[in-house]
């Protein structure tokens, strides 16, 4: 049987901790239902639990500690020269608990995408799931969105509802949404690889199913 090509759509993941959206990134991949190669996944944290994860994938990883680098863009731009080196063409934030510079937005723009526990432009930030109790909204979800240089700002690429229950909790509530993060960020990849969406302002075009 001929070899199956390598995925030319290379993507970089940044991580700072857990890993389940990775983990479902790589899964996917590997399940040959997302075509898409991680070439390096970059942590900021030397403990985080993503990182051996990532390895049992045989994923090459990175530990690039923030704390080691004077400023901020100084830690990006060593992030961005190993992205580079691999050829990512695509950078995706999975639990990555850092600002990026204005610096590394700009050396990938466009091309930087985030996934966040809530369906924003509600409840950005941190304890998004805790917010939303306390705002008492019935409904909640996750976003997957283009970086800006703001805090969860970005065009919005695709969001996924889930219903907020009388009895939820933060950890509650975040279990429910996070089972959907993990399909929402894989079927956003795929969008951005299969080369339809267009940004026009705040608005991500081209992710509606298509009917021909
Ligand atoms: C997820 O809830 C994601 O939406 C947010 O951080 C959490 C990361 O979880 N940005 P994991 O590390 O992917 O398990």
């Amino acid at each position: 049987m001929p070899e199956k090509k390598a995925s030319k759509n290379l993507i970089g993941i940044l991580i700072s901790g857990r890993g389940s959206n990775m983990r479902a990134i790589l899964d996917r991949i590997s399940a040959g239902d997302l075509d898409a190669r991680a070439a390096l996944v970059v942590s900021n944290e030397p403990k985080a639990a993503g990182l051996l994860l990532a390895r049992e994938c045989g994923v090459p990883t990175l530990v690039i500690d923030h704390r080691d680098s004077l400023t901020r863009e100084e830690h990006d731009r060593k992030m961005a020269d190993a992205l580079g080196a691999r050829g990512v063409r695509l950078v995706c934030l999975a639990g990555y608990m850092r600002l990026l510079s204005p610096w590394f937005i700009e050396r990938f723009e466009g091309r930087v995408l985030n996934i966040h526990p809530s369906l924003l432009p509600s409840f950005p930030g941190r304890d998004a799931q805790r917010q939303a109790i306390e705002a008492g909204v019935k409904i909640s979800g996750c976003t997957v969105h283009f970086v800006d240089d703001r805090v969860d700002s970005g065009p919005i690429v695709l969001q996924e509802a889930v219903p907020v229950l009388d009895d939820d909790d933060p950890d509650t509530l975040a279990a429910r949404i996070l089972e959907k993060e993990h399909d929402l960020y894989c079927r956003a990849i795929a969008l951005h690889f299969y080369g339809r969406l267009r940004v026009a302002g705040r608005r991500v075009l081209g992710t509606n199913p298509r009917v021909d």
